[in-house]
Order: C-alpha cells, then structure tokens, then sequence
C-alpha cells in the first residue's frame, strides 16, 4: 500500500473523531444553556436541550461505529464514550418529556376551583412576565437556594390552579345562565371568580419573590372547544362538578390552606393563606348551595346523578402536595423553611383529605335524604288534601 493511501485511510477514521468531539462540545453548550433555563417557560430552553441530546446521541452512535471499526485493543475509549455520550443522550430527551408532561399536565395541588374540558383538567402554561404579579413578597432572607427554587415552583403550581379557577367559575356562570338559575347564584359565582383572580396574583407575587423572576401565564386556545359542550340537563353537570369540584376540592383547599396558615412564620404568606382558606370555603358553600338548588330544580335525573356521584366520592383521587418534578426540588429543600413559608409535606394532607372526604360524603347523603323526606311531605299534604275534599264530599251528599 503506498504512502498516501495509508494517510487516506487513516484521515477518514481522524475526521470522524474529530466531529464526534465537535458535536459533543457543541452538545455540551447547548445543554449547559438548556439547563440555566427554565422548561416551563416560553423560550429556547426546551428546544435547545432536545437539540443538545439530539447531537450528544448522534456523537454517542458514531463514537460506536469507529470502536467496532478499530481493532481489539483499541476499542475500549471509543466504545466507552459511544455507550455514555448514547445514554445521556436518549435518557435526557426522555427525561426532559416526562418533565414536561408533569410540568403541563399535573393534576397535583389544591388552588382553587379545577377546570376541565372534554374530561381533561387544563392549566395555564407559563411565560417570562409579570402583567400577573400583584401582591405582596415574602421574606427571603435566610433562605438557601434550593429552598427558594422549591417554593418559587410550587407556588407558581398555586398561582397556575388558581388562575385556571378563573375561566372555572366562568363556565359556572354560563351554564347557571343556561339553567335560568336565581341572580343570587349567578352573582356568586362571579365574586368567586374575582376572588380566584386575586389569588392567582398573589401566588405569582409570591413565586417571584422566591425566584426574583416573575411569570405570567401563556394564552389558552383549549379554552375555545367543548368547554361548554353539556348533553342533557344542565343542571345535572352542575350539580355533579359542585360536589366534587366545589363542596370536596375547594373545601380541601380551604381546609390545607388554614392548615398552612398555623404554620407559617412569613407575614405576607400567612396573610396570603388566610385570605385563600376563608374565600375557599366561601367558594365550597357557593357549590353547597348550588347543589341544593339544582336538586330542587332538577327533580329526579339531578337527584339519580348526584346519587351515582356520592357513591363515587372515594373513587376521587387525592390533590398530592408535590409532583414527580417537585419532589426533586423539595427533597432538596429545608424541610423546615418550607413549613415556615407555608408549603406542608404531603403526610400532613392525607388526614385532612379523609376528614373532608367522610364529611363530604355524609352532608351529601344528608342533603339527598333531605331531598327524600320533602317529596315525602309533599305526598303527605297532597293525600290529606284528597281526604279533605274526600270527607267534604261526603258530609255534603248525608246534608
Ligand atoms: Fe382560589
Ligand atoms: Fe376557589
């Protein structure tokens, strides 16, 4: 073999190492980048890490191919790098998906009232902005960082429930104007709403004292199909989403929230908390009273669905106090500080949650009993008005 065709050969295996170590270095800028960012934001961060894992696997793959290529003895480097730089690769974009699944999709929480479309629950998604920041800011000093990040996230998740209780209490108000319902229903409904909107700004002011960044919430298309689509009796949804939306949820809210507020050293966070524990059960005896309404004017198809629905009250699942991606931060955090700020660990949620389920269900048996025993006076008066009439026949035909 001649001179120059052992230097051909040797530069194709030369090049190929030479863009794997580009594409790797170009990987590891992009994922440094990726990672200051933040995923739950607008921006290039998320894209950018996919990118980064796009390259860092294509380099691991054809770090593999030159090791099956190089003789025994020289395999092992390359191979080594090919299996990390794979790994890390296809393990990050699959990671960075189950983030962004919990990070949009969480049905973690308590914040006020959930609103859903075609059986999903929706949150608003979140950008770089404070148009929503309104309120006051915690203490921070004392706090370290990963404490700080565990609350600046989780009361963005607040701020994110709360803000999604808005357009909630908005569809109440379009299905009770659907209903004929009283003015008084309506009018609450609409002060919930009011008071949801205060709430998530507070939170948002809350996170970005934490984060010294503020968010704001991205538009909501969702919002514009199937979130008024109701087959049937209105009445028979409203009273079935009150009981477990309304009277079980937001009564849990209010329950955490007052929990919370025992805890919680910061002024401007119990003050926060305080203010959400009493409008939150405000918001639960608005459903209270929704839900005897719509029995009463809904007659029997309300009372049959608000039945199956008591039945399925245990069923519902528990609002958890952190999400698989929170559980990283939090479990970072100082235990203590985030019971200080406010933020109770999720042991402490589940005898509240049995106590609100159990009451739940026994005022809504008591209410469908209620329901029970007036009809049974109503057929109770109208037969002693038939004997009546009955008895005055009768005394008429012996005059
Ligand atoms: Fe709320
Ligand atoms: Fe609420």
């Amino acid at each position: 073999m001649s001179q120059s065709n052992r230097n051909s050969d040797r530069s194709v295996p030369s090049l190929q190492q030479e863009i794997i170590l580009a594409l790797a270095a170009i990987a590891t800028v992009l994922l440094g980048f990726g990672l200051v960012t933040d995923i739950r934001t607008e921006g290039p961060g998320t894209l950018v890490l996919f990118i980064g894992f796009a390259l860092s696997t294509v380099a691991g793959a054809s770090a593999l191919r030159i090791a099956r290529e190089r003789p025994m003895g020289r395999k092992l480097w390359a191979g080594l790098l090919g299996v990390l730089m794979l790994l890390f690769g296809l393990g990050g974009a699959l990671l960075l998906l189950v983030l962004l699944f919990l990070a949009f999709n969480g049905g973690f929480g308590v914040g006020g009232r959930p609103l859903r479309a075609q059986g999903r629950r929706l949150l608003p998604e979140l950008r770089v902005g404070s148009d929503w920041t309104r309120g006051e800011r915690p203490d921070t000093s004392g706090l370290d960082r990963a404490t700080r990040s565990a609350l600046e996230t989780l009361w963005l998740q607040d701020a994110q429930a709360e803000h999604a209780s808005i357009p909630a209490f908005a569809r109440i108000s379009w299905l009770l104007a659907a209903t004929g319902a009283p003015p008084n229903l309506m009018e609450r409904a609409h002060q919930a709403g009011l008071e949801e909107i205060d709430h998530a700004r507070r939170c948002f002011a809350l996170a970005a004292g934490y984060g010294e960044r503020s968010h704001s919430v991205r538009p909501m298309p969702d919002l514009l199909r199937g979130i008024v689509d109701v087959a049937g009796d209105p009445r028979v949804t409203l009273a079935v989403e009150s009981l477990r939306d309304g009277c079980l949820l937001e009564g849990f809210g209010a329950d955490m929230a007052a929990a919370a507020a025992v805890e919680c050293r910061d002024p401007a966070v119990r003050d926060l908390l305080e203010r959400i524990a009493l409008e939150e059960r405000s918001h639960a005896a608005f459903s209270w009273d929704l839900l005897a309404w719509a029995l009463q004017a809904g007659g029997e198809p309300v009372r049959a669905a608000v039945a199956e629905a008591a039945q399925g009250l245990m069923r519902i699942r528990r609002p958890i106090a952190t999400s698989a991606q929170t559980t990283i931060l939090v479990s970072a955090a100082d235990p203590r500080r985030l019971r200080e700020h406010g933020r109770l660990p999720d042991t402490e949620w589940v005898p509240l949650w049995d106590k609100r389920l159990a009451e739940t269900a026994a005022r809504v048996a008591g209410l469908l009993h209620a329901e029970t025993e007036e009809e049974k006076r109503e057929k109770r008066e109208k037969r002693e008005k038939r004997e009546k009439r009955g008895e005055a026949a009768r005394l008429n035909e012996i005059v």
